[in-house]
């Protein structure tokens, strides 16, 4: 039996402690503490400027923190791009989209894992199976319904702000398998196009794999999450429940007018194991 099945509490996903960031004089994050359970949609709160944008990266190692330490599994990880954290099953959509405007829809979404076709064209002359992801775009797309690209062969480029976004967001939800963090989904949406991304969000939740939603839209925090992590000057001040609190009050402890309230501090469980891929607890 692995020492870690007598841990009674599931074992955290993705977990770090005492994260700092600097550039130059701003301390971007300093000392931060961040826990992520399995099959949770874990808000992320907090002013401009707070830092969290820049701990979700180093979470997903788009940059090297400083210091600090991150697990996954319960095991260490040094992610030293977001390409490494994507192999172990983590997904990212940026609040800056990383996409790459003069590509199109379809390659946008299959970028860093074109497909082959099947056979020795495919195996030894490398020939993309463009079709197949042309479709496979298309119907992923479609099945969102939170965007109404109807030619995916069109460069991103011609795209609106939240036509970016909804590919972004199909992007990270039909490959991820672990975790889908994502930075301000909703920022450049419309009415319609946010309610699909929260109902995607509750898929993707339902499929057992768990999401970090950054947000400044108090609303849908309350709606989707099942802890609110509140952010302020660079660290996590308190971690909170939707049902145990009013939305006043997360406003309140994110901009240090309210006291943050105790709560029980999730244990930081590491191992010196190192993770195994395609390990599900
Ligand atoms: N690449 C960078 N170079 C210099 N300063 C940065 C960089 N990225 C972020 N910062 C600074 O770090 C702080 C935190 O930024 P950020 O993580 O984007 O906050 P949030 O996402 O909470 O709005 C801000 O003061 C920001 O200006
Ligand atoms: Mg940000």
């Amino acid at each position: 039996m692995s020492p870690l099945a007598t841990i009674r509490t599931p074992l955290p996903v993705l977990q770090a402690r005492g994260l700092v960031k600097r550039f130059g004089r701003v301390v971007a994050i300093d000392e931060a503490d961040f826990d992520l359970m399995p099959g949770e949609v874990l808000a992320v709160i907090g002013d401009n400027g707070a830092g969290k944008t820049t701990m979700i990266k180093a979470l997903v190692g788009a940059i090297e923190p400083d210091a600090g330490e991150i697990v996954m599994d319960g095991a260490p990880v040094h992610f030293r791009s977001p390409i490494e954290a994507r192999s172990a099953g983590i997904e990212t959509v940026y609040q800056n989209l990383a996409l790459s405007p003069a590509l199109s829809v379809a390659e946008n979404m299959f970028l860093g894992r074109e497909r082959r076709i099947p056979g020795w064209r495919g195996r030894f002359l490398r020939t993309l199976d463009r079709g197949g992801m042309r479709r496979e775009a298309r119907q992923r797309l479609s099945d969102l319904g939170i965007l109404t690209v109807q030619n995916v062969d069109l460069p991103v480029e011609a795209l609106s702000g939240g036509q970016r976004q909804g590919v972004a967001v199909a992007r990270a939800t039909a490959f991820g398998t672990r975790v889908v963090v994502m930075d301000e989904p909703t920022a450049a949406l419309g009415v319609k196009e946010s309610r699909r991304v929260l109902e995607l969000i509750l898929d993707v939740k339902a499929r057992g794999m768990s999401i970090i939603l950054i947000s400044h839209n108090m609303p849908h925090v309350f709606e989707v999450a099942d802890r609110i992590h509140i952010h302020r000057l660079g660290r996590r001040v308190a971690v909170i429940r939707p049902e145990d609190h009013e939305m006043s009050d997360a406003v309140a402890i994110m901009t240090g007018a309210m006291e943050p309230p105790k709560t029980d501090p999730i244990p930081f469980v590491r191992t010196d194991r190192p993770r195994q891929e395609g390990q599900t607890s």
